[in-house]
This record gives structure tokens, sequence and C-alpha cells, in this order.
């Protein structure tokens, strides 16, 4: 919508809002009336513009609100933005916390489904602010969408300030209907099309199931043979915190547990036949804090080893036999342990290594063998899993495990990017299988769709070779014996905003379905009516930001924006507040595959080194980099290969520190 309509409409809800004696939400950019572009928690009074999200206790002080006897990880506050459906947001809070992280977190209501969708996090400290933001894209069906402050730990949270406001013009659907949902009984099953290879399995939330609505569940039924809860059998959500924590001393070495969130998933899989894949029992994440003291008291000292062996032998015994007894034969698998490597190398620095030591990964195997249901598959599950170097550490950790005969698979979660070269991949998969002796499930597959000129097509096209190279793999020996989807609909994925699943909001199949069939029928990915021709144009890229605008987009969270003291005219870009270094400005670069191109630009920062890289998920292959450092104006030039057939490549600039930097006259060129 045009900013001119905007003011209409804006005077319009405004009367509206008069009339109907509401408060107006606080003004936007400009003027007491304008349409509230932005919405502004106002910490002076309560629920103004806020509230409280899930058990905890708020209390305001000096205009900040101090959140206490935070219960639960999602404890916190939170600012209701249900008119914002249909718009990408940015949501910005500044915290101090004893936490080491706060979240925010985007939910919303989908035909009766609930999704969480991660916006932003960062490291925070109690005594300095953080300042935590994201942008984040609501999906137009979604109902009473709200952002909310969350931390893993359940230490107090202080917050200043917290808003939400449109990025962009603001699309506005206040007042339209969702769109119908399409019949989901009319899209042939995945599962039945893969029946001779592996089971074709979906992540679900529980709300499917006792969702008003059936369609979800139909479409479920028809076209999966394995579940995975989605959030319902972590350890937030099985531990008892009310018990616990009322009575610590009768729970100190085992840990009450319950299933309240998990039995309507446990209970449909169990009616319907539906094998279930456990997930999980052992995690650094949604897993609450106390759980790693004693007496459960986050104010006291952390558990000994020894105590903390009890709870975790304690409980891995009771939640897989409570599931065994009262679901006899439903969980045929169980992620024993989830993401223990790190991202930077090693072993994941966290709760259950700092309490138990660099063994809780063996002991966690040897308890679940030791107690799980005889015939129940034991896992290790973890994501980047496909890279070299992450795939050798989870490999160190995880060949004790197999040598004590503990371990039966590999859970490879797969969120990855159309980048990813399908054959190293599968490479992967057959590295582990090889390596460990064990099965793999491929068990949280989401692809993120190219920032391309058909983006739902390339994606199409990208599952095709993915599930081609999967099931060439399977039937040279890899014993790939799952594949799950991570979520039903890609309004529903908890990255809603990538569209990284099978099936649209409205249930009807997508493209990336059709790729999936095509990888078995030999048939193509029906090119779309809009289909855009890719240009074949190998017109030079270059831009000065003279017109003050930039034509690529942030990486991550890199913030940009183009500002005076260009490095010839007038203007440059400038990239800053990103929350790791290669969070920077990202090219796409696409029309010139199967080209190489000559890449040139003038880049300044504090930062010692800067780089231009590109982006193929897996590996990052750099292209140049320059010493800046001296805060001078300095030139970066170099050559990249683009492969034949590449349907989405973008190359990034970034510094080496995260201090900002400043580029001007990016010229890229093919050369061959
Ligand atoms: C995600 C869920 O999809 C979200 O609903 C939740 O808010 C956060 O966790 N790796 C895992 C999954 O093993 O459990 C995570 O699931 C995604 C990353």
């Amino acid at each position: 919508m045009k900013k001119g309509l905007i003011k209409i409409v804006a005077a319009a809800m405004a009367g509206l809002f008069l009339l109907c004696g509401c408060e107006l939400r606080p003004k936007g950019t400009d003027g007491p009336y304008e349409f509230p572009l932005t919405i502004k928690a106002d910490f002076n009074e309560k629920d103004k513009f806020w509230q409280t999200n899930g058990s905890c206790k708020v209390k305001l002080e000096n205009g900040k609100a101090v959140i206490t006897n935070r219960k639960e990880s999602n404890a916190g506050i939170a600012v209701p933005c249900a008119e914002y459906r249909g718009n990408t947001v940015n949501a910005t809070a500044m915290v101090s916390s004893e936490n080491d992280s706060v979240r925010l977190t985007l939910t919303y209501d989908i035909y009766g489904n609930v999704s969480y969708v991660t916006v932003a996090s960062g490291d925070t400290t109690a005594d300095a602010e953080s300042q935590i933001s994201g942008n984040i894209e609501i999906p137009a069906n979604a109902q009473n969408a709200k952002i909310y402050i969350e931390a893993s730990d359940v230490r107090d949270i202080t917050v200043s300030s917290f808003e939400v406001s449109i990025v962009g013009d603001f699309n506005d659907l206040t007042g339209t209907p969702v769109e119908e949902l399409a019949d989901p009984t009319k899209t042939a099953s995945l599962s039945a099309a893969y029946a001779d290879y592996f089971k074709f399995g979906v992540a679900s939330p529980a709300s499917v199931m006792t969702n008003k609505n059936d369609k979800f569940r139909k479409l479920l039924k028809t076209q999966f043979n394995s579940v995975t809860p989605e959030n319902e059998l972590k350890p937030e959500n099985v531990l008892d915190a009310s018990k616990c924590l009322a009575d610590p001393a009768k729970y100190n070495e085992s840990p009450a547990i319950h299933f309240d969130a998990a039995k309507p998933i446990l209970d449909y899989c169990k009616k319907n036949n539906i094998p279930m894949r456990g997930h999980t029992l052992v995690w650094y994440s949604q897993t609450p804090s106390w759980f790693f003291y004693e007496n459960y008291d986050v104010n006291g000292n952390l558990a000994s080893r020894e105590l903390m062996l009890k709870r975790m032998e304690n409980y891995i015994d009771s939640v897989m036999n409570w599931c065994e007894k009262n679901y006899p034969g439903v969980i045929y698998a169980w992620d024993v342990v989830n993401e223990a490597a790190a991202d930077d190398g090693g072993m994941r620095d966290c709760y259950w290594k700092q309490v138990v030591g660099d063994d809780y990964v063996e002991r966690a195997f040897e308890f679940a063998r030791k107690h799980g249901p005889s015939g129940v598959q034991l896992f290790y599950n973890d994501y980047n899993e496909y890279q070299t170097s992450k795939m050798g550490d989870i490999l160190t950790m995880l060949r004790p495990v197999a040598a004590a005969g503990n371990i039966d698979g590999m859970g490879m979660q797969s969120h990855i990017s159309s980048g990813l070269d399908p054959n190293n991949y599968v490479n992967a998969a057959k590295t582990y299988a090889d390596e460990l002796g064990v099965v793999i499930h491929i068990t949280e597959l989401d692809v993120t769709a190219p920032k391309s000129l058909n983006p739902m097509y390339d994606q199409g096209v990208y599952m095709k070779k993915l599930f081609s190279a999967i099931v060439e793999a399977k039937k040279a020996g890899v014993p790939i014996e799952c594949v799950t989807i991570w979520g039903l609909t890609d309004d529903m994925s908890w990255k809603s905003s990538t569209k990284p699943l099978l099936f649209y909001g409205n249930l009807s199949p997508k493209p990336a379905y059709e790729g999936v069939m095509c990888a078995l029928t030999g048939g193509e990915v029906a090119k779309p009516a809009d289909y855009q021709e890719p240009s074949s144009d190998l017109t030079p890229y270059y831009e000065d930001f003279e017109d003050k605008k930039f034509h690529g987009g942030p990486r991550y969270s890199a913030v940009l924006k183009v500002v005076e003291g260009g490095y010839e005219g007038n203007y440059c870009l400038e990239n800053s507040e990103g929350y790791a270094e290669y969070d920077g400005y990202s090219i796409d670069v696409t029309q010139f595959a199967g080209h190489t191109i000559h890449v040139s630009f003038v880049i300044k920062s504090k930062a010692d080194v800067c780089k231009c890289t590109a982006d193929i998920d897996g590996s990052w292959p750099n292209i140049v980099e320059v010493q800046t450092g001296s805060g001078e104006w300095v030139t970066g030039e170099g050559d990249y290969k683009i492969e034949e057939g590449t349907t989405s490549l973008s190359i990034y600039f970034e510094s080496s520190d995260m201090s900002p930097f400043y580029i001007d006259n990016i010229k890229i060129e093919a050369v061959d």
C-alpha cells in the first residue's frame, strides 16, 4: 500500500477507534492519529500495549518492566500485534538479565494450530542493557499474533523498551477474512509413494490433534507414516515444574514428570497406528535451568555430577518407560541426545557439560540402553551435521557410544537451504552409517526457499535433486530408514518466513511437494503461470548508493543503512548491529551461473579484516579478504567460478569482528 493510502486508512481507523471508544495505539512516525505503524509497550501502565506471557510476575518500576518468578522459559512479556498479519515486522527490545541469553519469539494461531517462530536472540548480562532485534514475516492468515520475550533460564529479565514496527509499506489485512483451506485428501500420498524406500514422517504440534478443524489431521494421516511431536516431549514440557519446585527434597534424584502436553498426540498416534519418533531426552535447549541446580533452586549451587547423573538416569528411565507402558509400541525411536556438538568445534558448552562433564553423551546413551524398552532405536540428533568439520566432531563424540553398542541411529536434522549440494549431503549420511555402524533418519528436513525470481519453483527443482540423491543413496545401500519433514505447512514452520516446507498454509501442495514426487516419477516440476524467465543478462552489477538505495539485502540480523560519507560520491552503505561476523551485506548473483565473476569494491572498517564470501550451504568459499583496520577506504577484488545450473547463489560482505563496515562502488561482472 502506498503511503498516501495508509494515511487515509489511518484517518479512517482513527475515527473508528474513537467511535468505538477504543484507545488508539501509540502514534506512528508522525502525527497523533497516524495508523499505528509501531506498537510500543508502555511500562508505566499495566497491560498498555503489552501483556504477561506464561507463568511469571511483572513489576513496573521507573518505566521499566521487571519479570520475576519466571516458572518456565516462555514466561515473559508479549506485545500483541495481530493487526500486522501479512507484514514483515521488526521487533526490538532493550533488556538486561542474569540469564545468558534472551530470545524474541513470534507466536500465532494458524487455523487453530499454534506456531512459534524465533525472531532473534542475543547474549545478555545483568549490569548492561542488550538490544535484541530482528525482522520476521507474519503469515497473512495468522490470528492473534504476538511477539514475546523469553529465556531458557528462569532468572529475572528487565525490559526497558519493547516495540514492534512495520518494515516497508503497510499491507493492511485488518478485518479481511482468512483464506479457505484446500481439501487435503485430494493430494497423492508421499508415504505411499515412498513406501519401498523409507518412512515419510512429519513433525506436528499436539494442537493439530485437538483442533476443531480436522483438515490438518486429514493431511497428516494421508501423507505421512511417522510423527514427531514438535515440542511436547521436550524436557520443558515433560518435567513437572510445579511438583519439583514445590517439593525439591522428594524429587531431588528422580524428577517428577507429566505428559499433559504430549497425551493428545500420543493418543492420536496410538489410535491411528502411526509410529512416533520421541524427541528428545537430553538437550541443552528447551530444558529449564532449575533442573541443573541443587534443590532445583537457581539461586543456589549447581548440582554435583553424581546428583545430575542420577537425575539423568531416572528421567530417561521414567520417560521412556511411561511412554512404553501407556502407549505400547508407539514410540519406535528416541532422540536420546540432541545437539551436543558446538557450531565452532568440539562439544557445546552447556549445563549438561558443565555439571556432568564431557562424558554426558556417553552416559545418556548408556542409561537409555539400560532402561529403554527393547526394540526402541536410540538416536543422536544434530543440525549442520553434513558440514565436514561438525561431522568430524560428532563422529569423535559418538565413536565410544557406538563401541559400547549403545546407539542405533544418526539423526540428521537437515535444516538446509537449496545451496547445499545433494551429493555432499548424502555422502555425509553414508559416512555416519559406515563409521558408526548405525541407520540414518533424516529428522527435521526443511529447505529455505531461495531468494530467486521463482523461489517456489526453484525450491521444487531443488527438492527433486535432493530426493533423487537420497533415493539413489538408499538404493546403493545407505540405510536411510525415515525422512521427516519439520512441519505440515509453511505457515506452521518454526522458520515460516523462509517458506521451507512441502505444503502452503492453505494445505495445497507446493512445487516442493511436486519435486519430491518427481524424484520418483522422473517428471519435471511444472513452471507456474507467473514464471519469470531468469535473465541470461550478464550486464555487470554496479552500485554506488548515490540513489540512496541498496539493491542487495541483510544477511541474518545485519542492519543496513545508506549513509553519507561515500568513497567518491555522497553516499555509501553502512552495515552494523549484526550478532555474528557473518551478518553482512548479501547480493544475489544467480544470473551469472556458469560464469566466473570478478568482484570489486571499496570498504572501510575498524575491523582488522573484511571479507567477500560466496554463500553455499555447508561451505563458505572466500572470494577475497582485505586488510582494513586503518579505518581508511581499501580496495578489494577477487574472482569466483559459479557452477553451471546453480539456481540460487549469493555473495556477502562481512567484517571479521562485527565492527560496522562501510562499502561502496561494488561491481560484479562475468569475465569468461
Ligand atoms: C523447534 C520447534 O520447531 C519450535 O516450535 C520451538 O519453538 C523451538 O524448537 N532443532 C530441534 C528441534 O531439534 O526440536 C527444534 O524445534 C528445531 C531445531
